[in-house]
């Protein structure tokens, strides 16, 4: 298999099953073509269609060996800026301890004392690590610096290497603003909100017990909107609280998490553009109960699958895990699964050009050392990717 192409110019071919998640190209919803090869030209996917069968173009080639060829996964929740982990904290999770969102700020304080270089490393290895594992789209918050300066240097460590940034400065009231946390806001949704906005593409609230209540996210999440942040929200994590119903209202692109909901929860999101993001990894790290996607699939809601890559609840970049444990656990079919985590990212994102490999998509694509997507659920924990371009360019 060639190696690298320089100019973003590959012809993929020979490829035994590719989902292209465009009905219109291929079979069914993941419109899926059999013997079929793809051809991207400087970064953009120009044709698919039948192996052998492509146009000319001086394209470097990459024969697929009769394997699975997908999107990329498109991750549309993660926390990568931070320093530390907290492995004893989920060991004693696993002998029985609950997760609380007060375990952030032992992650704040490790953050706050890192340097940049400390911060920007992890952030790299992390986007690395997904790489490795079939992400090409990855989205990263703040929420652990929550002072002026460390949210803002969070999002602008981050921007160079990731594709969406998040400002989540209400992620827990910090413990300085203990006794203030009406201070707090007020800092989050003003002199904060404008030393991270240039830096941020969408701002998020931790709504949920522990952390901030509806009106507190409405404020901040307004005060966002104001400043041309795109809104997205944590909800429903803990408890069946009002953060989904305040995604619908404000028009957020996402409600994140969506663990419990109630059948008013589940009807707003139905009669919404709002996509319900399910965050498997959370539940698994912190021995949860894990959300219903048959139930919000049923309804006709979107559903998107991400990592929630983070030290406290879910150390994981791997969104092959997150498939086989949402095939598993909460009722998706190896299908769904697989196009929650590719294009159902992409609509957390209000993102149309990736997440699918119609014409006119980001060259975004990785091979399966597999014949089938359903291997991903079906040879769970087994590192499957066996190659990944961005844009047309080898990137794992
Ligand atoms: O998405 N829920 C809030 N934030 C993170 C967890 C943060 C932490 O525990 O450090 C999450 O799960
Ligand atoms: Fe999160």
């Amino acid at each position: 298999m060639a190696d690298v192409t320089a100019s973003g110019t590959v012809l993929v071919d020979n490829i035994g099953e590719l989902v292209t998640n465009d009905p219109s190209t291929g079979e069914g919803p993941l419109g899926i073509v059999r013997d079929a090869a793809v051809l991207v030209v400087d970064g953009v996917v120009t044709w698919v269609g039948a192996r052998g069968a492509a146009p000319d173009a001086d394209a470097a080639v990459v024969d697929a060996g009769g394997r699975a060829v997908l999107p990329g996964f498109v991750d549309s929740h993660g926390h990568l800026a931070f320093a530390g982990d907290r492995a004893e904290e989920f060991a004693a999770r696993m002998s029985g301890q609950p997760y609380t969102a007060g375990g952030i700020a032992s992650t704040v304080r490790a953050t706050r004392a890192a340097s940049d270089a400390e911060l920007e490393a992890n952030v790299v290895r992390l986007v690395a690590e997904a790489r490795r594992q079939g992400t090409t789209t990855v989205e990263c918050k703040s929420g652990y610096g929550l002072s002026v300066a460390d949210e803002a240097r969070s999002l602008v460590v981050a921007s160079s290497h990731v594709d969406e940034t998040t400002y989540l400065g209400a992620h827990v009231v910090p413990a300085e603003y203990a006794d203030r946390r009406d201070e707090y806001v007020a800092l989050v949704a003003g002199e904060m909100l404008d030393a991270c906005a240039p830096h941020a593409g969408w701002v998020d609230v931790f709504c949920d017990r522990g952390a901030f209540d509806v009106d507190e996210a409405r404020e901040v999440l307004a005060a966002g909107i104001s400043r041309g942040l795109r809104p997205r929200i944590h909800a429903n994590q803990l408890e069946a609280g009002g953060g989904v119903r305040l995604a619908v209202e404000l028009g957020a692109a996402s409600a994140d998490h969506c663990t419990h909901l109630s059948d008013a929860d589940v009807d707003a999101l139905a009669g919404s553009g709002t996509v319900a993001t399910l965050l498997p990894g959370a539940e698994f790290s912190t021995r949860s109960p894990y959300p219903d996607a048959r139930r919000l699939l049923d309804a006709g809601i979107t559903v998107a699958l991400a990592a929630d890559c983070n030290p406290g609840s879910s150390y994981t970049t791997s969104i092959p895990f997150c498939i086989a444990v949402a095939v598993r656990e909460m009722r998706m079919t190896p299908s769904e699964a697989v196009w929650s985590a590719t294009l159902g990212g992409a609509r957390a994102l209000r993102r149309d050009d990736v997440g699918h490999l119609g014409v006119g998509a980001r060259g975004d694509l990785l091979v399966l050392d597999a014949p089938s997507h359903l291997h991903l659920a079906y040879r769970p924990g087994v590192p499957l990717v066996s190659a990944v371009y961005r844009r047309g360019l080898r990137a794992a």
